[in-house]
């Protein structure tokens, strides 16, 4: 009877812990741990953040509870997150999709991991164009200038972080041979801050846009008076997910130009 009771206990127990948001850890893309939000909440310190994601809820300021990033990370990682063996973080989402944001951006002031959304009495405000629920954490960044055309990532429905070298985890992005402040190189840079949570370039990337080197690469039918155009001001083209980017200099645009260029002249083993 005792063993039965102890059986049923640990099962409620573990019916529980499943209903409630967990957050795994992953070093180049190996589990190492996760834990439930009673745990990170038992560990960390919460917040109550509040922020303009302009981008998100135009003229609105929103309220979260959330556990600092950099906690997180320390949390997670211990001192492993700040070595040189390591370049990014990558959110993994629910359905796998990962943002990916530099180590550099993370250590900053600012970024939260949202776990609660204040303004609404249960669950959370849905987000995005496809108004996807941000559940179970939401990465937020408090600072004026940490919007995600500075390249800083807000990746809802985060479900494991993953801490990774860049050029290791997707080695068939890397414009390898260019030389170091070469175009491509700038290219690859604007890229991966800004294109790559959406597109993929070799099969390795985001999926929400198409690949833009495989099996055909975006400049070889396409003009680049074109291509150029369309990543500025793609809203003009079409009602598209994309965004606008008007920001990016003439020479930001080339850079990007001559990245997807030298992927294409770069093709198989020998790249
Ligand atoms: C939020 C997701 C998202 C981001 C960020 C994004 N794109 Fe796109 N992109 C798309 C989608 C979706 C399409 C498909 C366009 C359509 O038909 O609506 C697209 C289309 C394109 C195309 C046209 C491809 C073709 O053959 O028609 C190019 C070129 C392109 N993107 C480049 C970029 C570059 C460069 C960046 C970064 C500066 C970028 N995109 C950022 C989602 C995104």
């Amino acid at each position: 009877m005792k063993a039965f009771l102890l059986l049923a206990a640990c099962l409620a127990a573990g019916a529980a812990r499943a209903a409630e948001p967990m957050l795994e850890f992953r070093i180049s893309g190996s589990s190492i741990a996760a834990a439930p939000l009673s745990v990170l909440k038992k560990a960390l310190p919460a917040r109550d953040v509040t922020l303009s994601a302009a981008e998100f809820w135009p003229g609105r300021v929103k309220h979260y509870r959330a556990f600092a990033l950099r906690d997180v990370l320390d949390y997670a990682f211990g001192r492993r997150w700040l070595s040189s063996d390591y370049s990014d973080v990558a959110f993994v989402a629910l359905d796998g999709y990962a943002a990916v944001g530099p180590l550099d951006k993370a250590s900053e002031d600012g970024g939260w991991l949202a776990f609660k959304d204040l303004d609404v009495k249960s669950g959370w405000e849905a987000i995005g164009s496809h108004q996807a629920d941000p559940a179970p954490f939401f990465l937020v960044w408090t600072g004026e200038d940490q919007t995600t055309s500075q390249q800083y990532p807000w990746p809802w429905q985060v479900a494991a972080l993953n801490l990774v070298r860049f050029e290791d985890q997707y080695p068939k992005t890397v414009p390898r041979g260019a030389a170091q402040d070469s175009p491509a190189r700038r290219g690859y840079a604007l890229f991966k801050g800004r294109c790559f949570r959406c597109h993929s370039v070799n099969g390795e990337g985001g999926k929400i846009g198409p690949d833009l080197n495989e099996p055909m690469s975006v400049t070889a039918y396409r003009s680049k008076r074109m291509v150029k155009e369309f990543i500025r001001n793609p809203s003009k083209y079409r009602h598209t997910y994309m965004p606008d980017h008007r920001d990016l200099s003439d020479r930001d645009l080339e850079d990007l130009w001559r990245y997807f260029h030298w992927l294409d002249g770069h093709r198989g083993p020998g790249r």
